[in-house]
């Protein structure tokens, strides 16, 4: 263990939005951040690494209005996804809570009426862009027409991705809004702000106390120059938010109570771990607070964010860390290059530990965006964990297993050897500390080839075939399995996975700089990592380009040809009565490979059951709260499974390409469909 002080350290990743998957962009964050809390917790500092879902917000309302569901299912459905996905790329966090949550009500208000009781608040009517058929009024994103500069069509209320020129929706040539098409009018509405100039001497201050990279530091500057806008945190209803205290119909803007979410959730993990919440979020003494984020939210933490902490009584952060974003091949992530990797479509290609060391490799602590180049990446992993690292213990291994029963020798052949690695460590230490992985990870791979050359040197595969050199044989492999003990320490905040399987593997638990291991004994050799193979990568990108063919089939050109059956009769048709259906319940059936439980209402006293063969298509959750259609006077029919009262209607070949039928917003359960 190093002689730092014991440190307490809260650390936060930024909250992703709950209407969409976590893909390897957002993994540059959570990586870094992860790598960093585990470097933190090896070197024995109480650490906690809190984060959640920003649930709330207009494009999870509509989103969920689409799909037919409350915002509800929707949240909780993507909180499942993201969560396994973190899970799987050995992300750790100590809790993953949500926005939409009774803490984060809680402290949201709490801010509010802080800022409120010392006059930060202000009222201001401004004039913006509604939607007449939806009746709501319309974020930027919603409203495209025709660039005011260039005239390009097509293009975003905020700016043109054509020429970049910004300007105000209102400034757009043949608006529409995006929800029901109509052209938007114009409608004055009074919103609430904080009047972030009240704090600007604190934040100047803040700014040069704490530890901001320098170009951030730079953005800064230029924003105190151009002068603090006041914030507008209020939207009107409808809103997917929390009402605001003491207002009729107004919502806290997302953005108010997303960065909240990290003191809710780390409420949250108090109450279920007993820790001392006030000694994080009041005594900035006691305690380091520090948030990793991307490039693009830097105004939301390095201004609005120290303010609201501010204005709400509690500490302000040590620092806010701030990193570029991900680009393949040089460019940005594209959906048609297949370039837009989803973390589980790279899930089930490839080991989540390849992209950990990948990116350590090449995270250093600047705002610099980080490019993942396949082949790079691919020839990287395979030399310097396969062909370095994991081959240190397996050329070592094998003979300590086979001709000395597991058992290491009692002294270590070259014990200066394995006092320079362990020396190392202080730098290392400081490369994670300071976020320059790359530099971790660069001496980290010198100490490999050194380990390796030792053994080159000593050859065990030949002394192994000389007499009486068997002293001199389980020497050497100690020396090799002890340099190997020391670099695995190094590389656990990178590759947990793998340190756990060496834990076993050597029969220990890893620290920062280990005694070595004499006189022990250790498991048989299993293989840590296999090697990235090409194929694996292509099949990955292949699958990226086919998820976005799947999300745009909604085109009908691409719907696979099926002759329309013969002609029926008014009266044949009339026989079938559908009705709009509401699913109150969906579950696996036992011993089902196809088959869904579902539980209907159609507006009678008693909800039907109908088991669905669409198991392959839909997980339970999907479809619960969800209106389709079903043919409500198919007669019943006895199933192993139980009576399925009707059926319900969905379109596709089968399989997991089927998609359930679901009526336009409003139509209720029970409607007859003719
Ligand atoms: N919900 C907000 C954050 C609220 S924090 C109080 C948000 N969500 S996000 O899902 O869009 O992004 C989450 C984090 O991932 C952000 O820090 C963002 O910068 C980062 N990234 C999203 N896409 C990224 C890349 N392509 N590359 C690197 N980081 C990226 O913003
Ligand atoms: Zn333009």
């Amino acid at each position: 263990m190093t002689n730092t002080p014991h440190r307490k350290i809260l650390v936060t990743s930024a909250l992703p939005y709950a209407n969409g998957a976590i893909h390897l962009g957002h993994l540059v964050e959570y990586i870094q951040t992860d790598i960093w809390v585990r470097f933190q917790k090896r070197q024995g500092h109480e650490c906690y690494y809190v984060c959640a879902d920003d649930a709330h917000g207009t494009p999870i309302m509509l989103r969920a209005q689409k799909e037919g569901i409350t915002p509800e299912t929707l949240i909780a459905r993507v909180h499942t996804e993201h969560q396994a996905d973190f899970a799987d790329f050995a992300i750790g966090f100590d809790n993953y809570y949500s926005t939409h949550s009774p803490e984060n009500q809680h402290f949201a208000s709490l801010i509010y009426q802080g800022l409120k009781s010392k006059g930060h608040i202000i009222r201001k009517t401004i004039r913006q862009a509604y939607d007449p058929v939806k009746q709501m009024f319309l974020p930027d994103r919603f409203i495209r027409g025709e660039c005011p500069k260039c005239g390009a069509a097509d293009q975003y209320g905020d700016n043109c991705e054509k020429c970049g020129a910004t300007y105000s929706p209102t400034d757009l040539k043949n608006a529409v809004s995006v929800i029901s098409g109509a052209p938007p009018i114009e409608k004055d509405s009074e919103h609430l702000f904080v009047n972030l100039a009240d704090f600007e001497v604190m934040l100047k201050e803040w700014i040069h106390s704490g530890s901001l990279q320098p170009e951030v530091q730079r953005k800064l500057n230029e924003w105190f120059e151009s002068g603090l806008q006041a914030w507008d945190i209020s939207r009107d209803a409808p809103y997917f938010g929390f009402e605001i205290p003491g207002e009729s119909d107004k919502y806290f803007y997302v953005w108010l109570d997303a960065p909240i979410g990290y003191i809710a959730s780390f409420r949250n993990l108090c109450d279920k771990q007993g820790l001392d919440f006030d000694e994080f979020w009041y005594d900035a003494k006691r305690t380091e607070l520090y948030h990793f984020i991307g490039k693009d939210i830097v105004y939301f933490h390095t201004l609005f964010w120290p303010a609201m902490l501010n204005g709400g009584g509690f500490r302000s952060p040590n620092a806010v860390f701030v990193h570029g974003f991900l680009t393949v091949e040089g460019h940005k992530m594209s959906k048609s290059r297949g370039t837009f990797i989803n973390a589980r479509t790279y899930l089930n290609h490839l080991n989540p530990e390849y992209l950990r060391y990948y990116f350590a490799a090449k995270l250093g602590g600047s705002v610099d965006d980080v490019d993942l180049n396949l082949e790079d990446f691919l020839h990287r992993v395979n030399a310097d964990l396969v062909g370095k690292v994991v081959n240190i213990a397996s050329r070592c291994a094998g003979f300590i297993t086979k001709r000395f029963d597991g058992n290491l020798a009692a002294q270590l052949p070259n014990a200066a050897l394995y006092q320079d690695f362990l020396q190392q460590g202080t730098s290392i230490a400081q490369a994670y500390e300071t976020r320059e992985y790359h530099r971790a990870v660069r001496e980290i791979m010198s100490l490999a080839d050194r380990a390796n050359q030792y053994i080159d040197e000593h050859k065990p595969w030949v002394i192994a075939k000389q007499p009486n050199q068997d002293a001199q044989l389980q020497a050497v492999c100690t020396q090799g399995l002890n340099l190997f003990y020391v670099l695995i320490g190094y590389l656990s905040p990178i590759l947990p996975i793998m340190a756990k399987k060496v834990e076993q593997f050597l029969n220990i638990s890893l620290t920062w700089q280990p005694v070595p291991l004499l006189n022990h004994s250790i498991q048989p050799f299993q293989p840590l990592m296999q090697r990235i193979e090409q194929a694996q990568i292509d099949a990955m990108l292949a699958d990226s380009k086919e998820n976005l063919t799947k999300i745009e089939s909604s085109s009908p050109a691409l719907a696979p040809i099926v002759p329309i059956a013969d002609t029926i009769s008014y009266e044949d048709f009339a026989k079938v009565d559908l009705r709009i259906a509401k699913i109150l319940n969906a579950e696996h059936v036992e011993g089902a490979e196809k088959l869904l439980r579902l539980t209907l209402d159609i507006g009678e006293d008693k909800p039907r059951t109908v088991f669905a063969g669409i198991k392959e298509a839909y997980a339970p959750e999907q479809l619960i709260n969800r209106l389709t259609v079903m043919v409500a006077n198919l007669a019943p029919r006895k199933m192993r499974f139980g009576l399925s009262e009707g059926m319900v209607l969905a379109a596709g070949p089968g399989k997991n390409e089927l998609f359930l039928l679901s009526p336009d917003t409003g139509a209720m359960p029970g409607m007859k469909v003719k």
